[in-house]
């Protein structure tokens, strides 16, 4: 066991990463692109966050990490903590078990598109696949405007009327607008590929070059090929591309592209949609001009329920515990937001977790944590089935905190809203993938399941950045009476002196 230490002050700074506007970025130690934070398995990750942005508060989440016995390092602001203040430094420290692909973000007022987020890998000296070399391409959307904004007018119900998400400027291949890999033939190659999106998914493909998919969102799944992949807000896969055998003789292009289905001002002709890359094997020839097309779009393509994991673990049973979540778009406190249940979150005053800790006995009681926490207990080693019920007519990726999640059954997209009815329509597989990001379609359902193992306080949401910020947003309560064994640092109470500081508002 050894330890990954990282000393990292958070900063504003000028940068343009699509060449056509400069704007303001968080970065991190004056780095922009954010570092890649890396690990190994067994080690202690500590990061001594300071916040030097000056004029706003703010936290960081590490993306898919279980944070088992450290629920209070899960970085969710006013979930697991409170925001840290200007000036202060916050201690996140905890053990990494799961390999893989992961990123960390802000998880402050909005705060991760405006580019405090990266990649986060962990190494596996017993990783089930070989390959020569590994890279990391992390696709992203990308705005000119500061997101805090844009958030008034995308709320506001006069304004935008139809409550459509503010447009992406540009599509990014690592923080750039084009990114190139070099190749040399006969060698097989690791890509770590994550959406790092407040908005977009993309579809992501290689000319020429199958992708074999070896892991998704942590999870290593059994080879699965592929020559196109959809991936969301938020998810990761890691794909073998093997080089071909011999020099041949030129370059090729890859596109990640946004899919165009979720933007309202489709064609939207003004907007760069794509991000071509290239494979380099010989960098005296030019770039290629031919790129890989793309099938016609259609809502329904998506293809990651029929990857297996390889550890083929079974689908879990019997179901113990059943929690719905009816999600509508609508007006809630006069604004575009959404509700779940009927609810549109409202953060709490005081952190949930800290709720749960200072409870006692009483902390089974999700009348506590108030109405617009949207608080929902489940008990230890429950088997916990989660229904999402998508009365929305657009497509959301579904993610939870602190587990990741085996999935049963998703319906396809449908023009008017269809909810679960209580017994899966095909039967669920015997092995179903695991991953912490699932898209829900446009009107339909989805249903997915995992065991209550990891006391905590669980952040649900969809990961479109725009939603969260909208209240489509739960707070899971897991075993709330074994969590209390657990206790708070004190450098993370300090940071609770700045409650009265409004969320990225002047300090
Ligand atoms: Cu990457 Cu709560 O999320």
């Amino acid at each position: 066991v050894s330890a990954a230490t990282y000393n990292w002050n958070v900063g504003w700074q000028t940068e343009n990463p699509d060449g056509l506007q400069p704007r303001p970025v968080i970065a991190i130690n004056g780095q922009w692109p954010p570092p890649t934070l890396y690990a190994n398995v067994g080690d202690t990750v500590t990061i001594y966050l300071k916040n030097g942005l000056g004029n706003e508060t703010t936290g960081m989440h590490f993306h898919g990490l279980f944070q088992n016995g450290t629920a209070s390092m899960d970085g969710p602001t006013q979930v697991t903590q409170c925001p840290i203040g200007p000036g202060e430094t916050f201690t996140y420290t905890f053990q990494v078990n799961q390999p893989g692909t992961y990123w960390y973000h802000s998880h402050n007022g909005g705060q991760y598109p405006d580019g405090f987020r990266g990649a986060l890998i962990i190494h596996d000296p017993s990783i089930p696949y070989q390959y020569d070399k590994e890279e990391v391409l992390v696709l992203s959307d990308w705005y000119h405007s500061q997101i805090p904004d844009l958030i008034p007018g995308f709320l506001s119900t006069t304004a935008n009327p139809h409550g459509a998400e503010p447009v992406p400027n540009s599509a990014l291949l690592n923080d750039n607008p084009t990114t190139s890999f070099s190749i040399r033939p006969g060698k097989t190659y690791l890509f770590r590929i994550i959406n790092v999106s407040n908005f977009a998914s993309f579809l992501l493909k290689f000319d020429q070059h199958q992708m074999a998919i070896i892991e998704v969102d942590g999870v290593y799944t059994v080879k699965q090929s592929t020559d196109l992949i959809y991936i969301t807000a938020g998810q990761r896969y890691s794909v073998l591309i093997t080089a071909k055998a011999t020099a041949p003789g030129q370059n090729y292009a890859f596109v990640g592209a946004m899919d165009p289905d979720m933007f309202d001002c489709y064609p939207c002709s003004n907007v760069p949609l794509n991000a071509t890359g290239y494979l380099v094997y010989d960098s005296s020839k030019p770039l290629p001009n031919s790129e890989p097309t793309f099938p016609s779009y259609t809502s329904g393509f998506y293809d990651d329920f029929s990857l297996v994991p390889y550890d083929k673990q079974p689908l879990l049973g019997p179901v113990t515990k059943r929690i719905t979540f009816n999600v509508e778009s609508g007006t809630y406190f006069n604004q575009n937001r959404f509700a779940i249940n009927g609810n549109s979150y409202v953060e709490p005053k005081v952190p949930t977790l800290y709720t749960v800790l200072d409870a006692g006995h009483e902390a089974t009681n999700p009348a506590i944590y108030g109405q617009y926490a949207n608080p929902y207990i489940i008990s230890h080693n429950d088997i916990v089935e989660i229904v999402v019920n998508n009365g929305d007519s657009g497509g959301h990726p579904i993610h939870m905190h602190g587990h990741n999640f085996q999935m049963v059954e998703r319906s396809p997209p449908f023009t008017t809203p269809h909810k679960y009815s209580g017994t899966p329509t095909t039967t669920p597989p015997a092995t179903p993938v695991r991953r912490d990001v699932m898209k829900v379609q446009a009107s339909g359902y989805l249903v997915y399941r995992f065991r209550a193992d990891n006391p905590g306080v669980w952040a649900f949401h969809c990961h479109i950045d725009w939603h969260l910020t909208a209240g489509f947003f739960a707070t899971i309560i897991e075993a709330p009476l074994a969590l209390q064994a657990q206790s708070i640092p004190a450098n993370h109470i300090q940071a609770c002196k700045h409650q009265h500081l409004p969320y990225r508002g002047n300090a």
